[in-house]
């Protein structure tokens, strides 16, 4: 089947409400046709964003939510369903920063993968393994294990919607890419592992990469047979890099 290519501009901790209100216009302004391009930023700018350009085909979504999916004493928290309130449609887990930085386990990663498909939101879950894994050749085990930790609990039809992204932790913001056959491999063995579950689902998840996508190197990445499309982290934040990047991926 012809998977839709997407493309999404994970801003992180980066911006200002005047920034982020001209990054979104200029977006929205060359989207390309045939290609969905979707924008993560910080939570406290998504509403307004959804409110000014909600209406003109880009996806809106946040990177994060809380695991809890009942409103309650959960101090500093946001859930899945007031992220779909303010117009979020889409939502990032088990980002690799949130699992060093917040010691995200994998089970709370498949959790909050839970609590975003119950609140309406598509999770983009993140996998990918170290550098110190990566060199110990367990990038595949490691791989394994995240996909599993969602499985475990979930029929295979969940990736019918969801999407997988995966990032060699190496590569995130080190201007190190993995090379296009080796992103290639380790897409083809993301998709082996759904397709154990079932062929026809694995053959329809969309399968993003992510890792120091720039300009330069897109067009390449994209090209690769199961590679469909980018999770971009720097090169988001420059509209016109960004969208050079879409337009790699027709
Ligand atoms: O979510 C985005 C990724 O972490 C990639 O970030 O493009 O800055 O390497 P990067």
């Amino acid at each position: 089947p012809q998977r839709k290519k997407l493309v999404a501009g994970n801003w992180k901790m980066h911006g200002s409400r005047a920034m982020a209100d001209k990054l979104v216009r200029d977006i929205v302004e060359d989207l390309p046709d045939g290609t969905d391009v979707l924008v993560f930023p910080p939570d406290v700018y998504l509403a307004g964003m959804v409110d000014r350009y909600g209406d003109r085909g880009l996806g809106l979504g946040a990177q994060n939510l809380s695991e809890h999916h009942v409103q309650g004493a959960f101090t500093g928290e946001i859930s899945g369903a007031m992220l779909y309130d303010v117009g979020a449609r889409w939502v990032l887990t088990g980002h690799s920063e949130r699992r060093q930085y917040q010691h995200e386990s994998d089970e709370l990663v498949a959790k909050k993968f839970d609590s975003a498909r119950q609140a309406g939101l598509t999770p983009i879950l993140c996998v990918g393994e170290t550098k110190e894994e990566h060199e110990a050749g367990q990038a595949e085990a490691v791989i394994a294990r995240q996909l599993g930790a969602v499985l475990e609990h979930n029929s295979i039809e969940v990736f019918r919607e969801a999407v997988i992204a995966y990032e060699p932790v190496w590569a995130i913001g080190t201007g190190l890419t993995a090379t296009p056959e080796k992103a290639q491999k380790i897409h083809a063995f993301i998709r082996s592992q759904l397709a154990k579950k079932d062929v026809n689902i694995s053959l329809l998840t969309r399968v993003i990469y992510g890792g120091s996508v720039k300009p330069a190197n897109a067009a390449e990445l994209f090209a690769q047979p199961d590679v469909d499309g980018g999770l971009i982290g720097g090169a988001a934040l420059v509209a016109s890099d960004f969208l050079d990047i879409c337009a790699a991926a027709r």
